[in-house]
């Protein structure tokens, strides 16, 4: 199913198994071309069908001359589209159009030396010789027919080809590592395939403006804000498109951040008025979670709660029909499978209730995240929540251990002020994927003044990830952990000591519960 916006150019970056599809999709963008990831054994008609300007054939784990490999259906060279390849790509590129791969003495892995011979329109301007990426044990040892050499390093003859509507490079332009490789790809996109570069987040806002409008027509939407960057993207988006129509259900559970429930209405409310039912439900949460320690059980018994409160506040807007929701484009592709996401009829993002019925209205379908916080910055969304953490749906309940209580929340809070306030004062912001701090259920003996205190440890959990998937403990300053420290046990009542989790993911989580 294609998310493309209506009479964008396309790129289809066809995946082959790599763990670089997706990169390739997103430099495709920085180029301000739209693209999107499609799966290998679509049928030349399927991929007809989706109208590419341009295809792209990524890297992948195979050898090529090995039975069962991935192939793409022949068919799609008589299309009359442009196609690059990329390593595995470039590979098949030339194994089905009558040259040839095959393994020499030595494969290529990392920094490599490259010669360019011939420039051609594919390599114009690039440096005669230059640092690429590796990856491979298998090469190109002839070029596809009509193709013809335009690069090579000491243990690849053919490093990158060109000819009539094809091309393809040995090497990884998409990563960081071949600081020439955008310009490559900028060349196969602008000049072999004719693509202009006019995709840019200002043209997203005002295509699905269109989108949303044409779609929800004079009928009600509501959107459950978590105070996230996605969600909240998501409705300053869609009330762009139509105003009034759309109602926004802040739930403040007690759980939130310090002062975050203020923040997320105060953003809606009042810089993007919109028109936001603000629920104070803390008591009700915390009457809930009365004597309940177990991790589980504290995740349902707050879900629940979420459920019977939206319920609730949604009655008040019982036309609603569209729902908003901030789902992103790593969520929807189809990678691997020629099965396209269904789009569901009810869902339970966010804790929201299986069977309530709504149509989704979900306009970041085919963006990345760092797309969503570029638009979230373009619709006048402030740093604060376009830069937010993520931050989980049962909020400070998983970081309180054990009985959750106000007074602990309200210290909790507190601590977890002061680490993300020095982070930012820091600079590390971006850096860091999450920094909270986590209350324990126990105590400790300390002395401060003359005093004996007995009180809780702060234990300061900072990562740094790229999904969230995997983790490393952040290796902060000494001196930044020294100030976060003094700054916990000086200015927060009931702390008297500060641990830093050294613990990554695996085998730790990032949350402690
Ligand atoms: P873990 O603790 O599993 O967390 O390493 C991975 C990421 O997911 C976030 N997280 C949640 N997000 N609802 C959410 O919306 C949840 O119940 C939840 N639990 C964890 C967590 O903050 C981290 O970014």
């Amino acid at each position: 199913m294609s998310t493309a916006p209506m009479s964008t150019p396309t790129v289809l970056v066809v995946d082959f198994g790599a763990q670089y599809a997706q990169l390739i999709a997103r430099r495709v963008r920085e180029a301000h071309v739209y693209s999107e990831i499609v799966p290998h054994d679509l049928t030349a008609e399927e991929i007809r069908d989706r109208k590419p300007a341009a295809i792209i054939f990524s890297g992948g784990p195979a050898s090529v001359n090995v039975e069962g490999a991935p192939i793409i259906d022949p068919g799609v060279y008589d299309l009359g589209v442009p196609i690059m390849g990329i390593c595995y790509g470039a590979q098949l590129i030339a194994k089905q159009h009558g040259g040839e791969v095959s393994r020499f003495e030595a494969g290529e892995y990392g920094r490599t030396d490259l010669t360019v011979n011939r420039s051609d329109v594919f390599l114009d301007g690039q440096s005669a010789q230059q640092s690429v990426w590796m990856s491979h044990f298998d090469a190109i040892s002839k070029p596809p027919t009509g193709c013809e050499v335009l690069a090579s390093t000491a243990n690849t003859p053919v490093a990158a080809f060109a000819g009539p509507g094809l091309c393809g490079v040995q090497y990884h332009p998409e990563v960081s590592h071949t600081p020439e490789g955008q310009a490559v790809l900028e060349n196969f996109l602008y000049r072999m395939a004719d693509i202009e570069p006019t995709w840019t987040m200002g043209n997203v806002i005002d295509q699905q403006i269109e989108i949303i409008q044409e779609q929800v027509g004079s009928g009600r939407a509501i959107c459950g804000l978590s105070g996230g960057v996605d969600s909240a993207v998501a409705a300053a988006l869609v009330h762009r498109a139509i105003g009034a129509q759309l109602t926004c259900v802040f739930v403040d559970t007690g759980l939130m951040r310090k002062d975050e429930g203020e923040q997320v209405v105060e953003v809606f409310r009042r810089n993007q008025h919109i028109e936001l039912i603000h629920v104070r439900a803390a008591d009700e949460f915390f009457t809930a979670l009365e004597g309940v320690t177990e991790p589980e059980a504290k995740r349902k018994a707050i879900g629940e709660k979420f459920i019977r409160i939206f319920e609730k506040a949604q009655g008040g807007i019982e036309d609603a029909r569209f729902l908003v929701q901030g789902t992103l484009y790593p969520d929807v592709i189809e990678s691997g499978s020629k099965h396209a996401a269904k789009i569901k009829s009810h869902h339970n993002v966010g804790g929201l209730p299986e069977d309530m019925e709504f149509e989704l209205v979900e306009p970041l379908r085919a963006l990345f995240k760092d797309e969503v916080r570029t638009l979230g910055s373009e619709l006048g969304l402030p740093d604060e929540i376009v830069w937010r953490q993520p931050f989980p749906g049962p909020g400070l309940g998983v970081r309180i251990i054990g009985e959750v209580t106000p007074e602990k929340v309200a210290i909790l809070q507190e601590a977890d002020a002061i680490v993300r306030e020095e982070i930012g004062k820091a600079g590390l912001e971006r850096e860091v994927w999450q920094a909270f701090a986590v209350l324990p259920d126990i105590r400790s003996v300390g002395v401060m003044g003359d005093e004996r205190t007995y009180g809780y440890p702060a234990i300061i959990r900072a990562v740094t990830s790229e999904d969230a998937m995997t983790a490393d403990w952040a290796r902060l300053p000494y001196d930044l952990l020294e100030t976060m420290s003094s700054r916990i046990i000086n200015e927060v009542d009931g702390i008297n000591r500060v641990a830093y989790d050294i613990t990554s993911k695996p085998p730790g989580t990032i949350e402690w519960e």
